[in-house]
This record gives C-alpha cells, structure tokens and sequence, in this order.
C-alpha cells in the first residue's frame, strides 16, 4: 500500500496521544491562523505516559503514516512522550525509508531552546509523564544547548487522569497537585523556572501556582512550539510551500468522536466535530 499521499501541499498535522495537543494547537492557531491543520488523537490507546519505548515509537509511527497518507507533509508530535520516545527514531530511521522530503518535528527541542532565556540561578525543573521523565530527554536536549544548567525532573502519573476525567478544578487534585510541586523543589530547592512538559498541564496552571513561591515562573508550551513553528517555516520555504493555507482544521480520533467533541470542549473554547480515524 501507498505510504504517502500524492506531492501537492497539504494541511499540517498535528499528533497527541489524547487532547492535550490541543493546547499546543491553539497555540499554534493563535500565531499561524491561514495554515490548514488535522489534528489527531490517539484516545483509544490513551495514555501513552507509562507505556514502554516500543509501544509509544509502534503507535507514534503509525500515526505519522497515517498522516502522510491525508496528504500532510508537516507533522508535529504535539505530545511530550510521543516527542520523548519516538522522534529521533521516526527522524532517523523511518523518514528517509518513507519519504525523506517530509517533516516530523517535536515540541522538547523547541521548548529547550527557549527556556534557556528564562531562569537566572540556571536550576530548573521539568513536570512531565513518567515516560518522558524517566527517558530524560529534556535532561539531554536542554545539556547540549545550556550545559550550565540544572535539570531536575518529576512525573506526575496522576495529573494526566485529573485532566481527563474532568476532576482537575475539584478540590481532590490539590492533593496530587501539591505533592509533586513539593517533592520538586525539595529535590532541588534552587529551581527559579519549572517547564510543563506535558499538554495536559497548562489546564492545572492555577493550581500549581498556587503552591509555588512567587519567584517561581511556570512555562506552558503552547506559545513555544508556535513561534519555533513559525520561524522553522520561515526558514524552510520549500516546506511551507508544501503546507496549504485556507485556515482549516480537521479533527480526528481513534475512539469515539462523540467523546472527543464533549471532553475536547475542556480544551477549546469552541464547539469541534470531530471523525474516527483507523491507523
Ligand atoms: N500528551 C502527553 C504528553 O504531552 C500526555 C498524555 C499521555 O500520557 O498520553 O506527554
């Protein structure tokens, strides 16, 4: 079977295992409205936070093909773990195999990139999944372009399901809330900047605020991987030649789109009708 669809430009896709992508997409739209977007979610395989390597990389991979073959040729794994397990093998050794004209992009690199702007003691700390704690990915990207700086992370396996199951405003997600903020700046009571590295956590801001010192800053993604986005397409114009501009977006999940419609809704402030997709 065909891997890609025909040469003509297409939409640019957006991935996420479930809906935190979401707020990475409304990021991005907020800075880059004319492009065409599809966002996928996997939800029927959901989380993908304490999956192993090869499952999240099988998954992943399946998701960029499928992608490829709804005519995009720009993929953006809007899922830390995604990014943290699979990317730089779907870069390496699937892309060039595919189709090596076509672009899978992460959100770590780029969030790495600018934190170093941020912290002045150059201590910060990174909240993620266990998957993307544990595979030390922003410890890695963030040592090759400020190695003067101090990473120290903590998974948080209870926030993704607080986000999901609508329990995140709910006086019971302090619980959880406080204790991973808590055990971070013990680990390291110099951090001054804590990354979000999960799509799901900027819908816990205001809680974690609330437990953090006021010298503290606290960095979302979504205006992140939006300006590196858009200054990656200014750079590669033969790529954003390939990405179709009529402010479009399609939205698709593996489960049921009944269920992302209403759970989306938590994400975005509109109303979406969303389509099954198979992989
Ligand atoms: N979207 C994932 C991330 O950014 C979290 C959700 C999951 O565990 O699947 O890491």
């Amino acid at each position: 079977m065909e891997k890609t669809a025909p040469d003509k430009a297409g939409a640019v896709g957006i991935f996420d295992s479930g809906y935190g992508g979401l707020t990475v997409l409304s990021g991005i739209k907020s800075i880059l409205p004319d492009y065409d977007y599809i966002y996928l979610g996997d939800n029927a395989r959901a989380p993908y936070g304490n999956r192993s390597f090869e499952r999240v990389y099988e998954f992943t991979l399946e998701a960029v093909e499928w992608f490829f073959k709804q005519g995009c040729h720009l993929v953006i794994l809007a899922c830390n773990t995604a990014s943290a397990k699979a990317l730089r093998t779907i870069q390496q050794v699937n892309l060039p195999l595919i189709d090596s004209s076509r672009r899978v992009l992460g959100v770590i690199r780029p969030t790495a990139e600018y934190v170093g702007l941020l912290s002045k003691t150059k201590h910060i700390g990174i909240m993620g999944t266990e998957g993307t704690i544990q595979s030390k990915s922003y410890e890695i990207e963030i040592a090759k372009l400020h190695p003067e700086m101090t990473v120290t992370g903590e998974a948080c396996p209870m926030w993704v399901p607080l986000v999901e199951n609508r329990e995140y405003n709910k006086p019971g997600a302090d619980y959880f809330i406080k204790q991973h903020v808590e055990n971070l700046l013990n680990k390291d009571p110099q951090i001054d900047t804590i990354i979000l590295g999960c799509t799901h956590y900027p819908l816990l801001m205001d809680k974690i605020k609330r437990y953090l010192p006021e010298n503290i800053s606290v960095v979302s993604q979504g205006n992140i991987v939006a300006d590196s986005l858009k200054d990656y397409l200014n750079r590669h114009p033969e790529i954003d030649a390939k990405c179709t501009k009529g402010g479009t977006t399609g939205y698709f999940t593996t489960d049921s789109p009944d269920k992302f419609n209403y759970q989306a809704s938590i994400f975005l402030e509109e109303q979406i009708v969303a389509e099954n997709a198979t992989l």
